[in-house]
């Protein structure tokens, strides 16, 4: 069997196999499909300093090979989260990294600081990326933005933190700079892609915000094309995301350059897929000979 464990500077995962967020809900919900010791790691719902009533319906709607959301970061809030989901994440026995999303830098740090030395919490994952809620996407899309974001994270806080980065921008590579630069431990590649749905009949879009964030395979080339060139460009290793579903889309964003990667859309019609491709990995590295995953991280040629 071949070593799984893989270190992302601070956070070490058992294995490279996370779920996403907003697609395991806070774990509970997915206790009964998922047996959570087996994975990397598990990536809860974003949660704001505020609750929030999210966007109005319809959030979502299929669209060909994957699915757009606009769901506005519908969550209870910080304390509640602390106050609810936190205890529960302390008695599991995988890695959670919670995810977070502010309105400002302040914003960021000050929920950063309630985590700090949480039990239960092993590193932060943060939200400069929803497409889907104003200013959402702002601390992505802006090189200073980014780096002064995480800075402040890192400076209010002693978990790893990874920033997750937006596709929707001319260079990911610059984002993906910024936060190295500030402090990132790792970048997460990538949130969704802005797109849209129309009812041609109704003479109208589908989604309730108008504008949501396409996931699932049909993202997968754009996302495994942000994951190379940011694996290229910085230091910091990269978790892949976009349309993960099979070992061998597993195996693509590793052969990229991703370090890890988080099984998002897949879990909605599949949850226990990502423990799957935990045993799949198992397989697919001992026919190839590694001893290590570490072994095939970044071995794309030129
Ligand atoms: O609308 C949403 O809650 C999506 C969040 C995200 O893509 O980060």
């Amino acid at each position: 069997m071949a070593q799984l464990q893989v270190q992302l500077n601070r956070l070490t995962l058992r294995n490279p196999i996370m779920v996403a967020s907003g697609t395991f809900g806070y774990a509970r919900e997915m206790a009964a499909f998922v047996d959570f010791s087996k994975l990397g790691g598990i990536v809860p719902k974003t949660v704001t300093g505020e609750p929030r009533i999210g966007n109005p319906p319809p959030r979502t709607v299929e669209t060909t090979s994957g699915m757009l959301n606009s769901i506005g970061l519908d969550n209870d809030g910080i304390d509640t989260f602390i106050e609810k989901h936190v205890p529960y994440f302390a008695g599991l026995n995988t890695s959670l990294i919670a995810n977070i999303a502010g309105r400002t830098v302040a914003d960021f740090a000050s929920m950063a600081g309630k985590l700090a030395n949480l039990e239960g919490i092993a590193a932060l994952e943060l939200n400069i990326s929803c497409p889907n809620v104003s200013g959402g996407v702002d601390f992505g899309t802006n090189p200073e933005s980014a780096r002064d974001v995480v800075k402040a994270v890192r400076e209010a806080c002693p978990f790893p933190v990874i920033a997750k980065l937006t596709p929707n921008v001319t260079d990911i590579t610059k984002i993906a700079a910024a936060a190295a630069e500030g402090g990132a431990d790792a970048v997460s590649c990538v949130n969704t892609f802005q797109g849209m749905a129309i009812d041609w009949r109704k003479r109208k879009p589908i989604l309730g915000n108008i504008l949501g964030g396409l996931s699932g395979p049909a993202i997968k080339p754009l996302a495994l094309r942000c994951v190379y060139q940011v694996a290229k460009a910085v230091e910091i290793p990269v978790i892949g995301i976009g349309g993960i579903a099979t070992i061998d889309d597993v195996l693509e964003f590793l052969v990229a350059g991703a370090s890890a990667v988080q099984i998002g859309t897949a879990n909605f019609y599949n949850p226990g897929v990502s423990v799957k491709l935990v045993e799949q990995l198992n397989e697919a590295l001992d026919a190839e000979g590694c001893k290590s995953v570490t072994e095939i991280i970044g071995t794309a040629q030129q």
